[in-house]
């Protein structure tokens, strides 16, 4: 028993993939896929995205949501690896979820279009993965169009996020000169043919670059391009170091193409080879809880529910973090104290649904009908333990939400605090109004459509939603005295929904002239953790 746990423990990998809006994450999680033998999974990828494209009316909206639900973990075998992808929704549907997945993630593959390099989204999330530390593994895309210099797009690896980069393989050109990849670690060539649906040809054994193979390929000018630059990071010394990778200190990089299936299978080789296992998890008395650990435990980072009339139903999403998941198992839900079993347990498969009959550390489960759920909870056989995993992350959308009939009003309050309780938006209660001002805030503003569709739809009340003009909220100290603050014109002062004093503002300009009236008042960019 104890072998076994330790076995699917060591051959597990729990991972996200982070990119701005077409970057390529949809194409590459679609080759991924292909590699692990889930063609069938590859297709319901396409399906979501075609989707996407389309969109907004209601049916669509629902018809979207139908279809994120079900990709929000893939699982497939590659090599003696059980991989899951967690999907990150990232198009219109980027929101507070985004961040959250990657709260339970073990690792992160960053993609970047090597055209335009770093852009705003991947910087956000990237941040997220940094702050917990996780390895990132980098796939810089599209090199069979016009692409940035390499060396360059490397420096800001360096210079925006603060990352070392470790070049793995480098391009043997861009654009209609891109030739292959050369593999710094076993200094061998990987040619690309140019061919309808892409090939791979298998590694070429090379003497060197100086190899004629690679000599021949190449334009003489990209070709000593290719020689400088190699040469430049060979004679740099740098070898690759694993610790610093794992520490999420050094991020690997690989270069290729996504749509044309070349790179990534060195990628997701190398992804396997360097990353690790499921780690251990911090308590909140601080001990740390190790994936081997006997006992079941795990933390909702993610509540879905279901807006298809035919599966109301809401689905809490549960990352194990350690001992054996077994279905029908008791567990405590520790924030209610209640001992429950954990029926409905269910793996997403497609549109497909499954039962999960177990799970170990670094898998996801799915369960089915605990509405007594929320964002954060821990679910274990060990009641010890109580993880403090989830952040909470600043909304950069605010809107108004008002309740125009008033025999709607139970109604529409218990839709309200649903929502809230599966993270869906947060809330906030403005100073200074005569009348009581909520005010909604969300990361995407596609929260507010799913807020007043779904208070519609299955709590049948209609609520008013405008948008306000914020865009921006700080945290102030519990002690600090609002009194003594000098409050300039369009900044408020509100609560949130655990008290915590928040400022809001229309622009960064806003908060700078803020804080220049007010030098003594320290103010913290994130409201802290749920619960
Ligand atoms: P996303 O999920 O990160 O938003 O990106 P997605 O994979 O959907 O890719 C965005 C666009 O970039 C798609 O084109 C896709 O085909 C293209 N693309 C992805 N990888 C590569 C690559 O390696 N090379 C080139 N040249 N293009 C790539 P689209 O026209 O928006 O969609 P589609 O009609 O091709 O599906």
């Amino acid at each position: 028993m104890e072998r076994e746990l330790e076995r699917e423990i060591g051959r597990r990998r729990t991972f996200a993939i982070v990119s701005h809006p077409d970057a390529g994450k949809t194409t590459l999680t679609e080759k991924f896929l292909l590699y692990g033998g889930a063609l069938h999974l590859a297709g319901s990828v396409t399906a979501r995205k075609n989707q996407r494209a389309t969109t907004s009316d209601w049916m669509e909206l629902e018809k979207q949501r139908g279809i994120s639900i079900s990709s929000t973990v893939l699982q497939f075998d590659y090599r003696d690896f059980r991989i899951n992808l967690l999907d990150t929704p990232g198009h219109k549907d980027f929101s507070e979820d985004t961040y959250r997945v990657l709260t339970a993630v073990d690792a992160a593959v960053m993609v970047i279009d090597a055209g335009k390099g770093i852009e705003s989204q991947t910087r956000k999330l990237f941040e997220v993965c940094r702050q917990r530390g996780v390895p990132i593994f980098t796939f810089m895309n599209k090199l069979d169009r016009p692409s940035r210099d390499p060396l360059e797009l490397l420096d800001e690896l360096e210079h925006v996020l603060g990352i070392g980069a470790y070049p793995v393989n480098w391009p043997l050109g861009e654009g209609t000169e891109f030739k292959g990849v050369w593999d710094r670690m076993t200094a061998q060539a990987y040619m690309f043919e140019r061919t309808p649906g892409g090939t791979f040809r298998a590694p070429v054994a090379t003497m060197g670059l100086d190899d004629p193979v690679i000599r021949e390929a190449l334009r003489p000018d990209v070709y000593r391009n290719v020689c400088d630059a190699v040469e430049m990071l060979d004679g740099a010394g740098e070898g690759f170091d694993r610790e610093a990778v794992l520490a999420g200190k050094t991020t690997p990089v690989y270069f290729g193409s996504a749509l044309n299936n070349f790179g990534v299978q060195l990628l997701l080789d190398g992804f396997l080879d360097f990353s690790g296992p499921p780690t251990s998890r911090q308590s909140r008395d601080g001990h740390l809880v190790q994936p081997s650990h006997p006992s079941f435990s795990g933390f909702v980072f993610k509540i879905q529910a279901n807006m298809d009339p035919n599966h109301r139903d809401r689905i809490a999403f549960v990352r194990v973090v350690s001992g054996k998941f077994a279905r029908d198992m008791r567990a405590q839900h520790v924030r209610t104290g209640k001992t429950i079993r954990l029926a409905g347990a269910t793996k997403l498969f497609g549109r497909e649904r499954e039962t999960v009959d177990e799970a170990y550390p670094g898998d996801v489960v799915g369960i089915v009908g605990k509405d007594g759920f929320a964002i954060g909870d821990t679910i274990t056989e060990d009641t010890s333990i109580i993880f403090d995993e989830i952040p909470r992350f600043a909304p950069e959308c605010f809107a108004t939400i008002e309740n125009p009939t008033p025999s709607e009003y139970k109604r529409f309050s218990k839709g309200l605090e649903q929502l809230l309780q599966e993270g869906v938006i947060q809330r906030y209660e403005l100073d200074d109004t005569v009348t009581k001002t909520t005010l909604l805030g969300a990361v995407g503003p596609l929260q507010f459509e799913i807020v007043k569709y779904r208070l519609e739809s299955e709590y049948g009340a209609a609520s008013r939603v405008t948008p306000a003009l914020w865009t921006l909220v700080r945290w102030l100290a519990a002690d600090v005295d609002t009194a003594r603050m000098t409050i300039p014109v369009g900044v408020r002062l509100g609560t949130d929904d655990h008290g915590g004093r928040v400022l809001l503002f229309k622009d960064e300009w806003g908060l700078r002239y803020f804080r220049e009236k007010n030098a003594d008042v320290a103010l913290r960019e994130s409201p802290g953790y749920y619960h």
